[in-house]
């Protein structure tokens, strides 16, 4: 099985490199499964607002404590080509809709997981696959069908889409506080764009600084600078600032060529200085020309440019970064110039006030009351380097999950209501399915309900009755029945505000069955010796800080050591 040799003529012939290795048929698929499937269980257990958390250990030392989905498999060092497709499961997801991508990864696991019973009954896996295509597409259609329409006149349901989406978090104990500043920053950046409102989350820029706590977070309607004034003479804060933005270096340009000068007398001297000094004095006369009281330069600035402007008690940020001069230029409305001539009044952003402050032990420069930025600042703040850490992550999931229903301004309740739905929808469905896609459409179905058993299981409930009972009122009608964790009851998740995008749920089913689809249709691993080297570096998978994750010892040497 390792060399690949095929009999020509009595001659063997080898295609592949001596050391390289190949697996095919059931034996690779079994491989790739058990795989995929040790994956999706090491993010099992952090599903929902009663999901554990994991710490994660780096080969620095360096420790996560997380929740997310994306951030446990990302730093965990997998190595396996088929584990690391339902990694990128949790990327697409988090890039396409920002939340959802334990479930996306849960999925995934179960929907391979059911297909290698039907493939050990002898079903073909082109035929789960198809039958997977048709289940989602149906699966899809039932989640349009019962999504509720949001009104964005009113942040009611933006806000209540954040905060759930932030009661899976470490941070869940300051949700209301936290969804509440994502939406009005989501919020201030939005824009119409003919019928539909566009949003990016990039326009929230977010920055963290250890002290204080949680709430403490702040936002700012304007851009706050990791940055100090570049001297202590200049004034600590400009009202109703005028801000140029430039791009350029207020400096005397440093001939490319080694140039000499030779200086025969001490006059030489004076009148070289006086040149170098009446070039800077030009410059700094442009920008005080323009009317700027505040410059935001994204290059560098002479000590005695920055002396001429601070006698005219002019503050001075340098080295600013491209993305923050970007950021700037939306929320002032000012324009970044590249060349100083070019600078004129209009040129020139606003904001209210412009201030250098202490924040924990570094100084920032705020700039804030910018008119209708079009970029914000979230300010997080935090006991620990790890709180900021996963508040930035837990804020991005909220700013996802807004820029999402503004997007879409549609909705469906969760704690598994919608994924019952779909699995009812699809039983049904099963039955006008003529042959053995069927059989994989019932097991979409099973897959689909993991999420309910996961979320009861998670909260120390029984799985069997919670489905049980879940199963039963949903077949009554009771389209928003969920699992409520916190009260470990079976009841209507619309009542009780557990609300997400539809788009996040649509996401997961494409990109759930995307993934399990692919790594079904291989039946063949080759793979060159260069991979036979040892998998795992010391301190890697195996090591990783990942306690608990039984079965992973599988993973290091690859199942069935085919590679
Ligand atoms: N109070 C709650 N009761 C039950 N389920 C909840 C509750 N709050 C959120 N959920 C559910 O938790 C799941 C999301 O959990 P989360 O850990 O954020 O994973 P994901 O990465 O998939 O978003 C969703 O199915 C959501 O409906
Ligand atoms: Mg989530």
């Amino acid at each position: 099985m390792s060399s690949f040799p095929t009999q020509a003529a009595g001659v063997p012939v080898l295609v592949l490199r001596e050391g390289s290795n190949r697996s095919r048929g059931r034996e690779a698929q079994h491989g790739n499964i058990t795989a995929a499937k040790v994956v999706a269980q090491s993010v099992r257990s952090a599903l929902g607002p009663k999901g554990m958390d994991k710490m994660l250990v780096d080969n620095f030392g360096d420790t996560t404590i997380t929740s997310d989905g994306r951030t446990i498999l990302d730093e965990m060092d997998i190595q396996h080509p088929a584990a690391k497709m339902l990694v990128e499961v949790a990327k697409t997801q988090d890039n396409e809709a920002g939340d959802g991508t334990t479930s996306a990864v849960i999925i995934a696991g179960e929907l391979l997981s059911k297909a290698e019973e039907l493939i050990e009954k002898n079903v073909h896996p082109t035929v789960i696959i198809e039958g997977y295509r048709k289940a989602a597409a149906k699966a899809l259609k039932t989640l349009d069908k019962i999504a509720l329409p949001v009104d964005l006149k009113s942040s009611d349901f933006l806000k209540k889409a954040a905060t759930t989406s932030m009661g899976s978090k470490i941070v869940a104990e300051y949700k209301d506080y936290l969804a509440d500043l994502a939406v009005k920053a989501m919020l201030a950046v939005s824009e119409k764009e003919g019928r539909v409102r566009k949003a990016d989350v990039d326009d929230v820029k977010v920055e963290k600084k250890t002290g204080g706590s949680l709430l403490d977070t702040s936002l700012i309607y304007g851009i706050v600078l990791d940055k100090e004034i570049v001297q202590s003479g200049m004034p600590k804060r400009v009202e109703k600032a005028k801000i140029a933005l430039i791009d350029a270096s207020i400096e005397i340009e440093k001939t490319e060529l080694d140039a000499k000068i030779n200086i025969e007398k001490p006059e030489m001297i004076e009148a070289f200085l006086d040149e170098e000094e009446k070039i800077l004095r030009e410059m700094t006369d442009k920008i005080l020309a323009s009317g700027a009281n505040v410059v935001v330069c994204q290059k560098g600035i002479d000590d005695m440019a920055q002396h001429f402007l601070s006698r005219k008690k002019v503050i001075v940020i340098r080295r600013a970064k491209k993305s923050d001069m970007e950021k700037l230029a939306k929320a002032s409305g000012g324009k970044i110039v590249s060349s100083i001539d070019d600078l004129s009044a209009s040129d020139l952003g606003y904001a209210d006030l412009v201030e250098e402050r202490k924040i924990g032990d570094d100084k920032m420069t705020f700039i804030e009351g910018c008119k209708n930025p079009k970029s914000v600042t979230l300010l997080i703040r935090g006991a620990t380097q790890r709180m900021t850490a996963e508040a930035e992550r837990s804020i991005h999931d909220a700013l996802c999950v807004v820029r999402d229903l503004i997007q879409e301004p549609k909705i469906v309740a969760g704690g598994s209501a919608p994924e019952m739905e779909m699995a009812g929808a699809l039983r049904k469905y099963a039955e006008i399915i003529p042959g053995r896609e069927q059989l994989a459409v019932r097991i979409f179905a099973d897959a689909l309900e993991s999420i309910a058993t996961t979320l009861a299981e998670n909260a120390g409930l029984d799985p069997v009755d919670i489905l049980a009972e879940l199963r039963t009122r949903h077949e009554k009608g009771e389209t928003w029945a969920g699992v409520e964790v916190l009260s470990g009851k079976v009841q209507d998740m619309s009542k009780v505000n557990i609300f997400e995008p539809l788009s996040v749920k649509k996401q997961i089913i494409k990109s759930a069955n995307e993934a399990a689809s692919m790594i079904l249709k291989i039946d063949d691993v080759i793979s060159s010796g260069k991979m036979n080297a040892p998998p795992t570096p010391p301190g890697g998978m195996g090591g990783g800080g990942m306690g608990g994750m039984g079965g992973m010892g599988g993973m290091g040497g690859y199942p069935g050591g085919e590679f």
